[in-house]
């Protein structure tokens, strides 16, 4: 198993968002949600807006742009989003938040 590394858990409080650029160049968002951290891509599928500008609400993510949403944990649409997103499993070991494949 493949790990990259995103960030320190204390970067990131809860219920914050943080784009982070992985090693290979890879664009994520990071997303400390009450239930732990998930990451997506880190620009919206409707016209590519960041997404760690957006809120979250539980495990719903909400692009500022047009209000579209998403479920982290499946990336399947919710509400207006007629995408789905591109999510990433993550894991959590010694402090730090990495990105696993
Ligand atoms: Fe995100 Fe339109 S750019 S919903």
């Amino acid at each position: 198993m493949a790990k990259t590394l995103l960030c320190k858990v204390s970067e990131v409080r809860v219920g914050a968002l943080k784009q982070v650029e992985t090693g290979d160049g890879r664009e994520v968002c990071v997303v400390h949600a009450e239930s732990g951290f998930f990451a997506c891509r880190a620009y919206c599928p409707h016209q590519g807006t960041a997404l760690c500008e957006g809120s979250i609400d539980g495990t719903t993510l909400t692009c500022l742009e047009h209000l579209w949403q998403w479920d982290l944990r499946t990336g399947e649409t919710l509400g207006l989003a007629a995408e789905r997103l591109e999510v990433y499993p993550v894991k959590v070991e010694n402090g730090s938040v990495f990105l696993i494949r």
